[in-house]
């Protein structure tokens, strides 16, 4: 694409703004910038802006959903399920991806959040203690799992970095794959693309809702083929006391027979910060907190258990397969109002301290809605789930409060 075809694709959605300073770029960033242009689906963001003024309700049925809950399952269901899944883990054909892209902006870290120290004596990171859950496997299963990390533009270098000066935490390096998420553009209030620094298009990783389509690119799909791998088991990297390798739950899910599952637990208070599974027009799904009106966030059945009460804590499983097909449909974006940094039209660089700017990420759990069914099983809250979120000073969700839940369970003491 030339100049003047770029320019033109602009004007027709009010975007030449893009291009004030081409001018003034080395040629190197011109031809990316031009690049850039020509991949940018103006139409979508048009509608995506749109969508964000008049947030339509579309005629969307939502109802409870269906779960197991572990602690209710029968002595008999238990053996046999772990029986599965124990067979299932020690076939080989389970890979793992933790999804590492996002920013932690909350938690107030430097870095890659996986490398957050949890303060123990130990000084294991967030990427230490899920390396320990699949060197368990190691040892119970006689396999090693390949492990996919997920991670974004502005984190990737860190965090291989990372991984070097921990010697890859004492798992074989060859098992280790790091791939990178998309981006997509950001835009103002009033629906401009933002520059960056370089006069470039801003652009934000895509949400974990884009580990399909970067599975897919990075040739991360063929490469799980080419190891035999039939299931894949995803994840994120802040929740210290995850079980992502649950025999119960891996057994469940192939006695079920559904092509995905994924585990909840019961959500706290209504107003807790977790999405909550769901049917939407009778398929499996996620409203997230950000999304959850009042109402039904409040919703109790007969029992006095919160209808819309099973939390996502981010422990799914798909066969690859599922995942293939997933990642040839595009997924839809949520907005998302962030501070960011940018270049304005004076060819000034503006330090946002407050929110200015909308950011478009996909959701991993919006796949579901194109499964007919899936399986989820309830776990302990106190075992399995101590995410870290937020910085001390908020009291929950924190570095203190998952330690101390994270000693307990492993009965440390110091
Ligand atoms: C998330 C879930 C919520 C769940 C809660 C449990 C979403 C949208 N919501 O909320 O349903 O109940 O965790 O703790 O996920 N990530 C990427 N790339 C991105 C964005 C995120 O890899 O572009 C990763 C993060 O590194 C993290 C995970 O996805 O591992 C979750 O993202 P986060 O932004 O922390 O989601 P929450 O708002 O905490």
């Amino acid at each position: 694409m030339d100049y003047s075809q770029a320019l033109n694709k602009l004007k027709h959605y009010n975007q030449e703004h893009i291009l004030k300073f081409y001018d003034k770029m080395p040629k190197q960033k011109q031809e990316e910038l031009l690049k850039q242009i020509e991949n940018l689906d103006l139409e979508q963001i048009s509608t995506l802006f749109k969508n964000i003024k008049n947030q339509e309700n579309k005629k969307t049925k939502v109802e409870p959903i269906e779960y197991v809950d572990k602690e209710k399952l029968t002595e008999e269901e238990k053996k046999e399920y772990e029986r599965l899944g124990n067979e299932t883990l020690s076939s080989g054909k389970i890979a793992a991806i933790t999804m590492a892209g996002g920013q932690g902006t909350r938690l107030g870290h430097k870095g890659p959040k996986g490398t957050f120290d949890l303060g123990l004596k130990s000084h294991k990171t967030l990427f230490e203690i899920i390396c320990d859950t699949l060197k368990k496997v190691q040892e119970q299963n006689g396999v090693t799992i390949p492990w996919y990390i997920m991670t974004s533009e502005e984190n990737n270098e860190e965090t291989v970095e990372f991984f070097k000066k921990n010697n890859y935490f004492g798992y074989p390096e060859k098992e280790i794959t790091f791939f990178k998420q998309g981006q997509y553009p950001m835009i103002d209030i009033n629906g401009k693309i933002l520059l960056d620094e370089n006069g470039l298009v801003k652009q934000a990783a895509d949400g974990h809702g884009g580990v399909y389509i970067a599975m897919q690119k990075n040739n991360i799909i063929e490469d799980m083929r080419k190891k035999g791998i039939k299931w894949v088991v995803i994840g994120g990297v802040d929740n210290v006391l995850v079980n992502m390798f649950d025999p119960i739950f891996i057994g469940m899910y192939i006695k079920q027979g559904y092509k995905s599952a994924s585990k909840s637990v019961v959500k706290k208070y209504p107003e807790e910060k977790v999405g909550v599974f769901c049917k939407k027009n009778g398929r499996p799904s996620i409203i997230e907190y950000t999304e959850l009106s009042e109402e039904m966030a409040n919703d109790r059945d007969e029992n006095g258990e919160l209808k819309y009460g099973e939390s996502n804590i981010i422990v799914h499983i798909f066969e690859l397969e599922v995942i293939e097909k997933i990642s040839k449909n595009l997924l839809p974006y949520h907005p998302a109002f962030k501070k960011a940094n940018y270049m304005n039209e004076n060819g000034e660089i503006v330090i946002a301290k407050e929110p200015n700017a909308y950011k478009f990420e996909a959701f991993i759990f919006d796949a579901f809605e194109q499964l007919d069914n899936m399986s989820i099983l309830r776990v302990n809250r106190e075992e399995e789930f101590a995410p870290v979120k937020n910085s001390d000073d908020k009291g929950v969700d924190c570095p203190k409060t998952a330690r101390e839940l994270y000693k307990k369970h492993f009965q440390i003491k110091e």
